[in-house]
């Protein structure tokens, strides 16, 4: 790895403002999926660890809550823009430890900052209310307190941009955090954690510890000083962590898996829509929770969308996220190329026709693959599939591309083209679905509430309903 500044590159966890080595001397090493090599490694901790991790951030919570929401800004502030400032040596870090295209890593950076930036200026906004009492001579008075000490479990397919999304609401609104990033991709979080501590983000604030997910998450859920527990992955982690967190009551936000469908109606631009499913669906080699996982199309311009499809998606280079003009990297692991090689073979199976890619894998790059005349009985339409794959679906009607959207246990995000206003009025209210892209598909920004229903989650990040999953309302009766 070629850093400018090499010491973003931090192998150590971090807590109550200190760089440590493992206790437990046990460590977990980081490959680079690109090339399957080793790029480093970081400790193991054990719970006794995670559990002093929590202390600091409990200690850390007296002070960060009496700070100024001025000065918390002021510091969020100078953290994005250190981040900003980095973009290339944390692009670096992490196409390195997960392999999407540098310019995808580098965008990720910058969409990172944004929500540091965008809490920074949230802090000061955190308004109360004065509600007319029933008694005369009495003031009902509302206030908004940060929660306490909160934990942040993140995923490894935004290894920045989500713990960032997390930890600026946290701070913003008065809290500590302990974070925990993916086993597979923590290095991009220890920068961040290097990042915030030159920014003036005081000791035990901000924590990052790295480690088995099973033991860190028990501590997370049965340690009664964390009052929030902040969650981007699987539904079937998501589920396990409710269970888990009735221990202590400790509350909750879900961001989970999504199968979002994107419709695209006769009268809609197809040139529009055939680059807007192309984007949604090949982000991050379709590792996304808000990736298009089925793409319907109604049968009147069904195979002019298909012929459009087939030369954009057989442009899309593969290879090392190095590489100039990759545009997808390779899967994270080799379950991941699994469960790609089950999603095709099923769709194939049932009578889905080839029409670029082959279904095969090397090493963990696929060739990005569209299929077409797919069917809802399809493994796809059940499942995430979280690679680059491609599946249409033909329709007739309108209430038929609804119930098709809507045939699923998830819910975080849905795209549909069209250019008649009552349809889209209809269609937007009808899907169920926490976010909805209308003749657009980059529908992920900072002022924007992120978020599902169902099987999708609950809670939003982002946006001025991000802060309040990260503060509680005291009601104060002056009599
Ligand atoms: C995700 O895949 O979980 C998040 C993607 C985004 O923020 O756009």
């Amino acid at each position: 790895m070629k850093l400018k500044n090499p010491e973003l590159l931090q192998q150590a966890n971090y807590w109550d403002g200190l760089w440590r080595q493992s206790a437990t001397g046990e460590f977990i090493e980081v490959a680079n999926p690109s090339t399957r090599m080793v790029i480093g490694k970081v400790p193991r901790v054990s719970r006794a660890e995670v559990a002093s991790a929590i202390t600091a951030a409990e200690q850390a919570f007296i002070s960060w809550r009496q700070q100024t929401a001025q000065k918390r800004g002021q510091i969020l502030r100078g953290w994005s823009e250190l981040l900003l400032q980095h973009q290339e040596d944390l692009a670096e870090i992490m196409t390195s430890e997960q392999g999407k295209p540098l310019a995808e890593a580098k965008g990720e950076v910058r969409y990172a900052a944004s929500y540091l930036q965008w809490f920074s200026e949230e802090a000061v906004r955190n308004y109360g209310d004065i509600i007319p009492a029933q008694k005369p001579g009495q003031k009902i008075l509302v206030q908004k307190q940060p929660i306490g000490v909160c934990a942040c479990i993140t995923p490894w397919n935004f290894p920045i941009a989500m713990l960032a999304r997390k930890v600026a609401a946290a701070l913003a609104a008065g809290c500590t955090v302990v974070a925990k990033p993916a086993e597979l991709t923590p290095f991009s979080a220890l920068a961040l954690a290097l990042l915030g501590e030159r920014a003036g983000v005081p000791a035990g604030v901000f924590n990052v510890i790295t480690g088995d997910s099973a033991a860190i998450g028990d501590e997370f859920t049965e340690n009664p000083i964390v009052r929030k527990i902040s969650f981007t992955g699987s539904t079937r982690v998501g589920k396990l962590l409710q269970q888990k967190s009735a221990t202590n009551l400790t509350k909750l936000s879900l961001e989970l898996g999504g199968n979002a469908p994107l419709i695209i109606f006769d009268d809609a631009d197809l040139d529009l829509a055939v680059k807007g499913a192309i984007a949604a669906k090949f982000r991050n080699a379709g590792q996304t929770c808000v990736c298009v996982n089925r793409l319907l199309v109604q049968r009147t311009v069904y195979e002019q969308v298909m012929q459009k499809l087939d030369g954009a998606v057989a442009e899309l280079k593969v290879g090392d996220g190095h590489q100039e003009g990759v545009k997808i990297g390779p899967l994270i692991n080799q379950s991941a190329v699994e469960k790609f090689i089950r999603h095709f073979d099923d769709a194939m199976e049932k009578g889905a026709k080839l029409i670029c890619g082959d279904g095969k894998s090397d090493n963990l790059f696929i060739k990005p693959v569209l299929l077409a005349d797919a069917k809802p009985n399809m493994l796809f339409c059940r499942e995430e599939t979280f690679a680059p794959l491609l599946a249409a679906i033909p329709f007739d009607t309108e209430e038929e591309a609804i119930q098709l959207a809507n045939d699923t246990p998830y819910g975080l995000a849905a795209y549909f083209y069209s250019n008649n206003v009552q349809r889209i009025m209809r269609v937007s209210d009808a899907i169920e679905s926490g976010m909805i892209g209308v003749n657009e598909t980059a529908i992920s920004n900072a002022a924007a509430p992120f978020g599902g229903v169902k099987w999708s989650g609950y809670g939003r990040e982002g946006s001025r309903y991000g802060m309040d999953e990260y503060l509680t309302i005291k009601y104060v009766l002056m009599g």
